[in-house]
């Protein structure tokens, strides 16, 4: 019987480095999370439910937001950093209400990207739910409703402040009362799949230059890319914006605060090699030196890393239903899931993201089938072949009779939810809630019906 340390390191779990700290191995060879002292048998769930399921831990949310600002602040302590470190939630990462409201609960401020998503920002503080030393950024591009939003939220007296993202929203934000800040493309290449050689976002350091003063400019910000694979990769742009930061400091003295956007990276496959600390590190000790050496006051700073923090709060689960031979492998297996990776998690499309999967039942089993996993969809593409290597999970035919394998596809809680979709007419998983031991539905496996009435019928 192999042991419970080896299989933990098997199947990575327990590993801070791959963010599984919340989850381990049960004596019935199960997998659990593991919120405080109690623990959630994740195959009991999957009995009580079925799949294909996705289940939401906002305690895992509550921790990772709390890891965050501690470690900034810590750093500001150390450092004798004057000046202050604000996390703000980019809504887009995702919007679901069980995300939004722990983030919210633990300190976290927000950014939103849309008109909508500003909506939601106004029912919250209309109703009185947020504190009123909440902050909110505004960027993505300003339609008129969004910046008639933004101006209304202001009257009622809510700290928000949009970022200009291009010229035309800089000559409507010229009646503007408030603080603004502006975004610049700042152009460095890095390591990122979205890092594009033209970016059609902010301003370049030449336009924003051509401005000249700037009303009531606040917050100097840009946005580089999201998951960046290099320490090196971050810091460059830190120093690029900050170049333009002390040219605009000099015009625009009520300027205190840079925004580094997203990037921080989580650890689908491994591909970047530093850790959280030694980033926030070097970017408060390359700021404090900047600061004294050009003699400014050193910025608060704002960072808007929504995938680092939300991702590990949430699996989905599928089923395996059967096995396949793959043509070109030799006992190379399809699994073929009761889920679909194009519309659930439609990353593993879109980029050939590559998923962490770890069986729900059967950790213990010796033999292993190298496979590939199939979807539900009838599109050539629902598949996950694990960027071109296989993934080794029990034999099917070790199963005990009349038995099924199911498989948790670890760090499913950024992006999936808002890009998800409905090829082939399929229903969308139920949402589950685990929290304080207990376990809700917060959304409901999607019937036919459902998913009908949203093409018309
Ligand atoms: C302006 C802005 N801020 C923050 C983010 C979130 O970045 P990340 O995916 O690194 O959390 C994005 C993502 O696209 C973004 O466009």
């Amino acid at each position: 019987m192999p042991k419970l340390q080896n299989l933990r390191k098997y199947w990575k779990l327990g590993v801070k480095n791959f963010n599984t700290q919340y989850f381990d191995i049960n004596s019935a060879n199960h997998l659990v999370a593991k919120e405080g002292n109690y623990q959630y048998d994740l195959m009991n769930i999957v009995k009580k439910y079925g799949t294909p399921l996705e289940i939401v831990f906002p305690f895992i949310l509550e921790e990772r937001v709390d890891e965050l600002i501690d470690l900034f602040n810590s750093y500001v302590k150390i450092y004798r950093y004057p000046a202050k470190f604000f996390y703000h939630y980019p809504m887009k990462v995702n919007q679901n209400k069980e995300f939004i409201l722990p983030l919210v609960t633990e300190g976290a401020n927000l950014e939103t990207g849309s008109a909508n998503e500003l909506k939601l920002v106004k029912k919250m503080w209309s109703t009185g739910s947020l504190n009123n030393k909440i902050k909110v950024i505004c960027n993505g591009p300003k339609t008129k409703e969004y910046l008639d939003l933004i101006g209304e939220l202001k009257t009622k007296n809510l700290d928000i402040i949009p970022i200009i993202e291009d010229l035309n929203e800089l000559a409507y934000l010229k009646s503007y009362r408030g603080n603004v800040g502006i975004r610049l493309s700042v152009d460095v290449k890095v390591s990122s799949h979205w890092n594009h050689k033209v970016d059609r976002y902010g301003l370049t350091e030449k336009e924003i230059s051509r401005l000249g003063k700037i009303k009531n400019l606040k917050i100097l910000h840009y946005h580089i890319g999201s998951q960046i694979e290099l320490l090196k990769d971050i810091l460059r742009p830190v120093r690029k914006a900050m170049e333009v930061y002390l040219k605009l400091k000099q015009i625009n003295p009520s300027l205190d605060t840079l925004d580094i956007g997203g990037g921080m990276p989580i650890p689908y496959d491994r591909k970047f090699r530093y850790s959280i600390d030694s980033l926030i590190e070097n970017l408060i000790k390359f700021l404090k030196e900047f600061c004294e050496k050009n003699q400014i006051a050193p910025p608060n700073i704002v960072c808007e890393w929504g995938r680092y923090v939300v991702s590990p709060a949430q699996v989905t689960i599928y089923k395996v239903l059967c096995e396949k031979d793959i043509q070109q492998g030799k006992n190379r297996k399809w699994y073929v899931v009761d889920g679909s990776f194009m519309n659930d998690l439609l990353d593993t499309w879109a980029l050939h993201q590559k998923w962490h999967v770890v069986p729900v039942n059967y950790l213990n089993s010796k033999n292993k089938t190298q496979s590939w996993l199939a979807g539900m969809t009838c599109d050539a593409d629902d598949k996950y072949t694990g960027q071109g290597s296989y993934i080794s999970l029990p034999r099917l035919d070790d199963l005990e009779k009349d038995d099924s394998l199911y498989l948790a596809i670890f760090d499913t809680g950024a992006y999936q939810d808002a890009l998800a979709s409905h090829h082939c007419l399929l229903s969308s998983p139920v949402k589950l809630l685990a929290q304080n031991g207990e376990i809700k539905i917060i959304r409901r496996r999607e019937t036919l019906d459902d998913v009908a009435k949203t093409f018309g019928w």
